[in-house]
């Protein structure tokens, strides 16, 4: 096995500590990564939240990083050492089923195994995330970050980023698009970047009037508060695809209400069951999606295209000492637009 360092939750609440963390030896298809930057995520949150309950393992977070190659198992082709690379919150599938073959690993019919507190699918181990210094990835699953972006704002791409690419482009958004992105956070504010990139219209739902001038330096035509029903009613049937990246259960009747006839509201958050009135769906033919991470086709593409128009997340960047202060402040949406953490301090 190998030795690094990481932060780790022993128990749901509990503070991240630094601890000592061990890595499986590099099989043929690995890589060895030195982590530079990892992206705070809120699923890290969820996580944490249950971390230890039923008897769960302590938890490594993170699943949006970058980092340099160290080391190549002895088949790998594709990379050497030296090389910058980005991982998501996929690292392995079974490469078989219909999913895996059409290149939506990420809906992987024997489930893809995730970047932290996923089971590894050849020694039954439980994964541990980025939040430490080396991480071991199958080679498949690593991507060639791109020379022309910048490794801390491109960490939160491989989450954030593809999380909300391929919905955006499964529903065809482009040039005449109508786009409203509900919740201006991590998710929400690279949806506003790629889909004004994408050519589309674009605007923004939030709670916090704070976030109009930002909305609008991000490229969106307005933002829209969604605790003002004037405001909500004027905007009603005005969009063509809504993406909901709300992180706490809500009712999704008022953004329905937004969509236009046969439009899509595609909810991304992690809100476990929601209730929806038919008629919310019934009154223009409306549509209900959700989406989540993406393949690996998907996030080349995703990287190429952040990469030709200059897309990065906005970041706060913090040593990783400070990793329990990012988590704080996430929790009380006191972030713009996602913090990332330095991991050099753990050397
Ligand atoms: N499907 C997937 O694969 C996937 C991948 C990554 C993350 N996620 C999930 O997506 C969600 C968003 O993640 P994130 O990292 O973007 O989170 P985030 O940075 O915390 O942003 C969430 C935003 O939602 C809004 N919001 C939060 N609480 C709210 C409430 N009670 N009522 C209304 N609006 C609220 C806030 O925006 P305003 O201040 O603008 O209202 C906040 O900035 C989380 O549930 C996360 O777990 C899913
Ligand atoms: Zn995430
Ligand atoms: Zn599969």
């Amino acid at each position: 096995m190998r030795n690094t360092v990481g932060w780790q939750a022993e128990g749901p609440s509990t503070t991240l500590r630094r601890t000592p963390l061990k890595r499986r030896d590099l099989r043929p298809d690995d890589l060895a990564v030195r982590v530079e930057y990892c992206g705070v995520c809120h699923s890290d949150l969820h996580a944490l939240s249950v971390t230890g309950e039923e008897g769960g393992q302590p938890l490594v977070p993170g699943h949006e990083f970058t980092g340099v190659v160290t080391e190549t198992g002895s088949a790998v082709t594709g990379f050497a050492a030296g090389d910058p690379v980005a991982v998501g919150n996929i690292v392995d599938s079974c490469g078989e089923c219909a999913m895996c073959r059409a290149g939506q690993e990420n809906f992987c019919h024997a489930f893809p195994t995730l970047t932290y507190n996923g089971t590894d699918r050849h020694d039954g181990s439980t994964t541990l995330g980025g939040y430490s210094r080396e991480y071991v990835v199958r080679d498949r699953f690593a991507y060639p970050l791109p020379a022309d972006l910048d490794p801390a704002g491109a960490a939160p791409l491989l989450c954030a980023g593809i999380t909300v690419w391929e919905p955006l482009r499964a529903l065809g958004v482009g040039p005449g698009s109508r786009v409203a992105v509900a919740g201006l956070g991590g998710l929400g504010h690279l949806a506003v970047k790629i889909a004004v990139a994408l050519g589309a219209d674009t605007s923004v739902i939030s709670r916090s009037p704070d976030k109009a001038d930002d909305a609008r330096r991000l490229g969106a035509r307005s933002l829209i508060v969604s605790t003002d029903p004037e405001r909500m009613a004027g905007a009603r049937d005005r969009f063509d695809v809504v993406i909901d990246t709300i992180s706490s259960p809500h009712d999704l009747g008022p953004y329905l209400r937004l969509v236009a006839l046969d439009g899509t509201l595609s909810v991304l958050g992690h809100l476990g069951p929601v209730t929806v009135q038919a008629t919310d769906l019934l009154v223009g033919r409306k549509k209900l999606s959700s989406a989540g991470s993406g393949g690996r086709p998907a996030t080349a593409a995703m990287l190429d295209f952040c990469a030709r128009h200059g897309i990065t997340a906005d970041i706060e960047l913090l040593p990783s000492a400070r990793v329990n202060e990012a988590l704080d402040r996430l929790r009380r949406n006191d972030v713009r637009y996602r913090f990332v953490l330095d991991m050099s301090d753990l050397d």
